[in-house]
Formats: structure tokens, sequence, C-alpha cells
């Protein structure tokens, strides 16, 4: 069938029975009641039945989009909690024996499995070794940790304890650590000994030591042993993660607004943003989303390959598949370890049946073949979903047909950092599919496409996408820089909140995400900014000046490209390796150049303003740079598109 012109499908009907949302009519009714009808009588109906609250609420919204420029919103703001209790307690006496990690370490069948009951004991004992250790509510805790089950374990515990966490990608550098260890302010810090990925070490404690040095802000580093490598110690601060034998801890009842946990997001400056999320709000979200989104159902053994260092791995991998007393499975691996058959190997082994990735990763995959796809049992997979960056129809279509043997529904999931759950996909039983669209908003979320004049267009239509209304899984502020918050996402579009993504809506109101507006780059679904990049780059003696822009990248979604004008005329041969190597240094092994080109100027208005749109388009390979008069110097266009043109990739 086609929808808009484009191909499209319909649900497999073998997933209606048993479904959550059976029909195309029961989503919209959901939708309008949640988004238009009663929101706030839709969002505290599901906030009772999702959480367990110390103190339900009774209030739902507070605050709009014009109001938050000067105060937080708030959501079920008398309502009191501790997301644990909802996470693991609840689960306790019916299913405490049911699994609640599946654990697939980085060799293929190694791993463990952790049960409800388990896992609360294990949780609790963290408590208590943290509480021990002087971690009390409000303090923050930053996690560098790789995928083991003791990172979501610390998660947890600080959250039992009303500490707040923030999780650092166990990829970024000592100097990316240090930044956000010093930002929010953390006392304490849990890392591992090393990290394995894809049969590689990755050096945690060592680049955790070096975050720290002089650093006395500090107090302790809680150091759990994975591969029992030898590591440098610091005696009175290091001390080894032992869990005693308390199998309870008591939780501290928080209010729904208290922060739950800050994650860091790249920005358009050089300076990471400390996302606050909040117990409440966000755990209802979560916990909404999760079930909506892939239709969960009781017996689902559910997998999401995403890392704990992004807010995939919070929403998706600990609080919103625990707080529905899920099956959740922890990948410490890579796709392409031991080959590229290992995500299929998985699902064979373990009987998966929703399966939730990034474009990257299939990309990659299937660029591998078919054959690493077809020895593998398949049968138990219902939903597949995709998220993180857009999808070319070519992945989602094999994604559609060799993976998921067009019998799966494809869910592509559009969500943020800042909005802490999906906000824009399919429903696997209920909603037509077309390959590249996230589709449609789900219950409760009002997107709205505003056009260049910033009136929002009615029609089908192309501009930037803002939500008209709040969501109680949205961050409230960012750590300590309300205004930043502010000027970020409630200034752009007054009265709504703005993304930073393009998008295209069709008469049927789906949604075409087309990639940022702004100057964050997503390379392989990692959000980075290219503002950072300049910041390292331009930290290099030889580097006079230089600006970073993304191109369209076969498998990665976008590439990085640098301009760089150097202080002599001399190009030293190893300049690519050396800069690449500077930016693996500060920023993390992610951050990584794919074309540089030596430049000898970069396009500047009058005012002094680097003309990025020009740059784009060279480094897309076009040749139509529009208006150019504004330069100070025009004649550099040509002269850089002649480098560019003479060496189109490096
Ligand atoms: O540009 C959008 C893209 O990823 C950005 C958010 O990145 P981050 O905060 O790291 O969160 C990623 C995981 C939720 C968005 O602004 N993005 C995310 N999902 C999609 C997407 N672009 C297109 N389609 C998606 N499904």
């Amino acid at each position: 069938m086609e929808i808009s012109g484009k191909k499209a499908f319909l649900p497999p009907r073998e997933l209606v029975r048993g479904s959550n949302i059976q029909t195309l009519g029961a989503w919209a009714d959901e939708w309008m009641n949640a988004t238009l009808t009663d929101p706030d009588g839709f969002w505290l109906d599901v906030a009772r039945r999702r959480v367990i609250w110390r103190k339900e609420p009774t209030i739902g919204l507070e605050g709009d989009f014009h109001s938050a420029r000067r105060k937080p919103l708030r959501w079920f703001g008398d309502g009191t909690l501790n997301v644990t209790e909802t996470c693991l307690d609840q689960h306790l006496q019916k299913h405490g024996d049911k699994t609640a990690i599946i654990w697939e370490a980085d060799e293929p069948g190694t791993g463990c499995t952790l049960t409800y009951r388990e896992l609360h004991e294990k949780v609790c004992a963290a408590a208590c070794m943290l509480y021990l250790l002087g971690v009390r509510r409000g303090d923050r805790v930053v996690i560098y940790m790789g995928m083991v089950p003791e990172a979501a374990i610390a998660m947890l515990a600080c959250a039992r304890i009303g500490a707040i966490h923030s999780v650092v990608f166990g990829g970024f550098s000592a100097e990316s650590l240090r930044d956000r260890i010093i930002d929010c302010g953390a006392k304490l810090v849990i890392t591992q000994d090393e990290g394995l990925r894809g049969g590689k070490i990755v050096p945690l404690k060592r680049t955790c030591d070096q975050a720290l040095v002089d650093l006395g802000q500090v107090e302790r580093v809680v150091v759990f042993k994975r591969t029992k490598g030898e590591v440098p110690w610091t005696e009175g601060r290091d001390v080894e993660w032992k869990l005693s034998d308390a199998t309870y801890f008591p939780a501290e009842v928080m209010e729904a607004e208290d922060p739950l946990f800050i994650l860091y997001t790249s920005g358009s400056t050089g300076k990471p943003k400390g996302q606050v999320h909040t117990c409440g709000g966000y755990l209802v979200y979560a916990s909404y989303t999760h079930e909506t989104a892939f239709d969960l159902r009781d017996n689902d053994v559910y997998a999401c390959v995403a890392d704990v260092g992004w807010i995939t791995g919070h929403t998706y991998i600990v609080y919103g598949p625990l707080a529905n007393g899920a099956t959740t499975l922890l990948f410490e691996s890579t796709p392409t370890y031991p080959d590229a058959g290992r995500y299929w190997d998985m699902v064979d082994r373990h009987s998966i049946t929703v399966f939730y990735t990034a474009p990257t990763a299939i990309r990659v995959l299937a660029a591998a073949g078919d054959q690493y796809v077809f020895p593998y049992d398949r049968s138990t997979l219902r939903v597949l979903g995709t998220v993180g960056e857009p999808i070319n129809p070519d992945a989602w279509m094999w994604y559609y047909k060799i993976v998921g043997g067009e019998r799966c529904a494809i869910v592509d999931t559009w969500w943020q950092t800042e909005t802490g759950g999906i906000m824009i996909s399919g429903c696997p039983a209920a909603t037509p599919m077309i390959p590249g669209s996230a589709t449609l908003p789900l219950p409760g979320i009002l997107p709205v496409i505003v056009g260049a004049d910033g009136k929002p267009i009615r029609s089908p239509g192309t501009g930037r996408l803002c939500i008209a209304e709040p969501w109680p899984g949205m961050t409230r502020t960012i750590w300590r820089d309300h205004e930043r918050y502010a000027a970020t996402y409630l200034e752009e579009v007054p009265g709504m909140y703005f993304t930073s993504d393009g998008c295209s809506r069709d008469k049927a109101g789906n949604h075409t995400i087309s990639g940022r507006v702004d100057d964050v780059i997503n390379v392989a679904g990692h959000r980075m900014g290219t503002a950072e990049f300049e910041s390292v780059l331009t930290a290099d003696p030889l580097v006079a000046e230089c600006a970073v822009v993304g191109f369209p990248h076969e498998v990665k979604g976008q590439g990085v490209c640098a301009f760089v004008v150097l202080i002599s005329t001399t190009v030293p041969e190893d300049l690519a390796a050396r800069l690449n190597a500077l930016l693996r240094d500060k920023i993390g092994a992610h951050a990584k150049l794919d074309v540089l080109h030596i430049v000898p100027g970069l396009p500047k208005t009058r005012s002094g303003k680097c003309m990025r749109r020009i740059l784009r388009a060279m480094a897309k390979g076009e040749d139509n740079f529009g208006d150019i008069s504004t330069l100070a110097d025009p004649s550099v266009v040509q002269a850089i598109h002649d480098i560019v043109r003479a060496q189109p990739s490096s």
C-alpha cells in the first residue's frame, strides 16, 4: 500500500491478538484523550496505575512553556515516591523469580542472569555500601563503567538513597569525564578496573585516575573488578566494589520533582549540558512509553543493545523495562564481535521477542551480508525498534525483510535525551509503517512544524519540529544553568519546546525527521557538537582556525568534515593522525575526523561569522553556495572549493 505517495506496510496481523492497542481507531482515541481532551486527567491516571507512590499525586502539570523560561515545569508536584519501589520492590511478591536482567557478556554465551529478587538484594546491598561511604540524598555520584549489571545496580542504588547519578559513557576521555565530574559536583565516582568490548580492554580505571588528578572534590572511587587486571590504586580513596550481606535497605522517600539523574549532552558551545530528569514524571513516562511503543507483553524477552551511558540505556534498558517488570538484556559487546551474526545469535539463544538498536548498526550488518542472519532462529521476534538517527528506507527494508522476515512490526522511534522517552513512533499492532518515517506522535505529544516565518504549518509541510505541550518525561532544567535551558529550548519559538530537528509531515500526519538544524552532528548515533570539535582542534598549536561540519555518510549517517587553516604554510604529513589523536584524548574514541581539508581561510562575513552553510554544501559535494556577497572575501569560496574538489575524501 501507499501513504501520501510513499510505500507503506500494514502492521502484521499476528500482532493484533494480545496487543495493548489493537486498532488505529483505539490509538487515535488514546491520543485524543491524552493530548487534547484531558491531558492532566490522562497523565494522573497513567501515573497512579504505573508507579508505586508513597503519596499519590493529585496535581498533574504546573506551568507552561512560557513560565518554564523562568521556573522549571512541575509534574505530579504533590506526589512522593522512590523510583526503585516501582522498579524492584513491587515485583517481588508475584514475580520475584522472574528474570529481571540477562547479561550477555563480551564473549558469546557468557554472562549471567538476575531475578527480580536477586537484583533487589544487590541494589539494597550496593545502596548500603554507598551509604557507608558517605553518600546521601541529593549527592551526585558519577558512574563511569562498561555494560555490566553492576552499572544498572549502581544507578538503582543511587536512586534508592536519593542520590543523583550521572552516568558518563565509557568511551569518553579523561578530560570529558573530568568536566562532567566538576560540573555536577560529584563526590564519589563508581568505575571498574577495565571494560571489555569486542575482545579489547577499555582502561576505565586508568582513565578515571587521569580525570581525577588534583581534583579534591572526589573523596571516594568505588572500583568494580570486571577483568581483575592490574590497575593503579590510590590508598584511602579507592575502594573495591563489595556487596555486604545486607539484603534490605530502606528506600528514601523523594519528592516527584527531585532530580533522579543528570545526563550530559553535547551542545552548540563546547560546554556539555547537564540535563536534569526528575523522579516522578520521568518514571511515569519511561514506563508508559516502553509498554506502548513496544507493545510489551508479559513473557517478552526485551533487548535494547544501547549503552547505559546514553539516554536510551537509562530509559529503555533500566528504568522503563524494570518499572514494567520486564526481562531486559544488557549487552557488553559490539554488533560485529565475533562476527556480524552476534545480534541474531543472541536472539536465537535468549529467545528475544523485542529488539531495539540504532540505524548505524543495521547498516553495518546489512553491508556484511544476509548470510550472517539466516543461520539463526529469529522466530521469537515480534517488534524491531530503531533509534538515534534517521533510518534510510533501504536499511529499514533490510531490517523488516531479512531480520524480521516480514512478520515483525518496525518502530522507528524519534526522541532525545531531553525528552526522556519516545515521542514519535509507530504503535506495533495498530499503525501503518512507512520506511524512513517515525510516523505518529505518542499519546500526549503534540508536535508542531514551524515554518521559516516562525508560524506553525497546519497542513503538510516541512520545517522545524517543536512540541506544543509539556509531557512528564522532559528534562526540567540544565544543571545549575536554567537560563541556558530557556535559551536553548524555549526561546526559539515562544510557547513551545524547540527540538532542534527538522521534520516534514504528510497528509496523514506522519512525521519524517530530517536531522538537526543546529550545529550538532549525529555520527553513528553519537550526538556531538561541532563546537566541541572546533575547540579541540584550535587548541593544536599548528591550527589557526577551523570549522567542522557534518556530511551524509553511508554507514554512520553523518561523517565529520573539518576545514582547517594552519598557522604556517608547511603541512606536516601526519596532521590528520595528530588531530585525531587530540580529539580522542580530549573528547573520546567516538570523536574522529572523516575528512580533513587544509584551506587558506574560512568563508566569513564582514562581522567575522563563519558561514557554515557554505561549508556544509561543499562537504556534501554541492556546487551551488547561494548568495556569498556578504562575505568579507568572497574569493575564498572558490579557493576552498578547488581544494575540496581536488581531494573529495581523505
Ligand atoms: O536528531 C535527532 C536524532 O537524535 C537526536 C537526539 O540525540 P540524543 O539526545 O543523543 O538521543 C538519542 C536517543 C534518543 C535527535 O535530536 N534522532 C533520535 N531518534 C531519531 C533521530 N532522528 C531521526 N529518527 C529517529 N528515530
